[in-house]
């Protein structure tokens, strides 16, 4: 072992967005080809990564909770390598030094792959080691990751970045700039998954509406999803984050002319009220936003809409949140995302007059939450009856007599069904809707 024999095993913990728990499984495939082994018990680990995320307070808090508790496993265990990534680790810096000294190593989100050689200067030379620099091409974003065994579902970075910079929004700085990855690496990467038995495929990026505008190849995301669909062996693809300023004609056709595109959109609308989505610099009207989701459901009935937003944005009255219910209302999203507005370091929003107080937050949050839950339970009430197609995803955990999966409009079913089923697509007859999943039963012969 290169590594010295004292150091074998390593642990991450992954804090944040889809595109973290990307990055995590990168640098896992990194350390694994140095030798080094994965455990998901953090005591018996010699290497602590912790993958950080800064969107919010509540999600900076977690993960400083948990490296401020590094602290007393390095007393006892005085050879504990422990580093911190991500998105509070491009933030920071080498300050984390100062503010946390048990950390050995702090690493941003365009150098992860230099994480096996920050670890070995740790161990062989002793000193703590820091790297955030930005670069125009992002080295991680060439690495395609092997599918673990017998997995069905796998997520593939398409673009790194944003260029949006919402006013509240501080993953443009920590992210760094846009940069789409050209389309043949894509290709490549979903064709080895595929390979690999990879059946579901789901297009990651900040913003993937905007895909290729980085790239001189002529290739945009409507373009990018024809390619994918060429590819044999994947039968279905999902994308996210759309922004609803650059959802485009070009892919609400997608969802029609592409059958393997499932009938999901994940569109985040942040607010009801113009006035404040305008402060929240997201580039749209509340009008533009509802007639391109009206035009999408009008070619495609079917399709199940979800969304993100934010409550107690600064100089959000009671007025302009109830806009946002309204716009729930008439919308009647599949399901959201909401979250208490907080301010982030040197984001554009930390300095905008009329904050509103935290428990006008919580309580705008509770009204928000329960109004969404009924609407939910009552959308998936409407499922009942309905055959859907569900890609079996494996045995359920509490009944190991069912099987659970997906629809495409990416609903959760489970059914009475032998674990032969795995991998496969079966239609489904929707028996009961719940408040957060479907109960199905496989069709009798006659129906199918
Ligand atoms: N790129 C995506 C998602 C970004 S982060 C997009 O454009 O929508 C995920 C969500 O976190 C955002 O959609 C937003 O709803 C929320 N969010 C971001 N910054 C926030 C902040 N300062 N306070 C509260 N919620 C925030
Ligand atoms: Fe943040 Fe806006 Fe970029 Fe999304 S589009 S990551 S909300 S700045
Ligand atoms: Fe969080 Fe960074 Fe993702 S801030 S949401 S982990 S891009």
């Amino acid at each position: 072992m290169t590594n010295g024999e004292q150091y074998k095993y390593y642990y991450i913990h992954t804090f944040g967005c889809q595109m973290n728990v990307s990055d995590s499984e990168k640098v896992a495939f990194l350390l694994e080809q140095k030798g080094y082994r994965r455990t998901e018990d953090m005591g018996k680990a010699d290497i602590v990564i912790v993958n950080t995320c800064s969107v919010r307070e509540k999600a900076e808090q977690k993960a400083h909770s948990l490296l401020g508790r590094l602290r007393q496993t390095k007393t006892v265990k005085p050879h504990l390598v422990t580093g911190v990534v991500g998105c509070l680790a491009q933030q920071w810096g080498a300050r984390y030094f100062k503010k946390m000294p048990h950390l050995d190593f702090v690493c941003g989100t365009h150098n992860i792959d230099k994480i096996p050689a920050m670890i070995e200067a740790v161990i062989k030379g002793g000193r703590k080691v820091e790297e955030t620099r930005f670069y125009a091409h992002v080295p991680s974003l060439d690495l395609c990751v092997p599918s673990t065994d017998g997995r069905l579902s796998a997520f593939v970075t398409i673009m790194q970045g944003c260029n949006n910079f919402c006013s509240y929004c501080i993953v443009p700085y920590v992210r760094g700039r846009e940069e789409s990855r050209p389309s043949r690496d894509i290709v490549r990467e979903i064709s080895a998954l595929a390979r690999q038995g990879v059946k579901e495929i789901t297009l990651l990026g900040q913003n993937v509406n905007s895909y290729g505008s980085t790239l001189t190849e002529a290739v945009d995301f409507s373009t990018l999803l024809k390619m994918v669909s060429a590819i044999e062996g994947i039968e279905r693809i999902r994308f996210t984050t759309s922004h609803p300023k650059d959802f485009s004609e070009a892919l609400i056709d997608s969802f029609v002319s592409i059958d393997k595109v499932c009938e999901h959109i994940h569109l985040p609308v942040q607010s009801g009220s113009n006035e404040v989505l305008k402060r929240m610099g997201r580039g749209y009207t509340i009008e533009e936003y509802v007639g391109k989701l009206e035009h999408l459901m009008s070619v495609c009935p079917s399709i199940s809409i979800t969304t993100d937003i934010i409550v107690g944005f600064p100089g959000e009255t009671d007025e302009y949140f109830q806009k946002t219910i309204d716009l729930m209302k008439k919308v009647r999203f599949d399901n959201i995302f909401s979250f208490k507005y907080s301010d982030r370091l040197g984001v554009a929003a930390a300095g905008f007059d009329g904050k509103v107080p935290e428990t006008i937050k919580a309580q705008r949050l509770q009204i928000l939450q329960a109004l969404q839950s009924s609407i939910t339970l009552e959308k998936n009430r409407a499922q009942e009856g309905k055959i859907e197609s569900v890609l079996v995803e494996g045995t359920s955990k509490g009944c190991p007599s069912d099987v659970t999966g997906r629809t495409r409009g990416n609903r959760i079913v489970n059914f009475t069904g032998s674990s032969f089923l795995v991998g496969t697509t079966v239609p489904v007859r929707i028996a009961e809707g719940y408040a957060h999943s479907l109960r199905g039963r496989t069709l009798s012969g006659e129906e199918r």
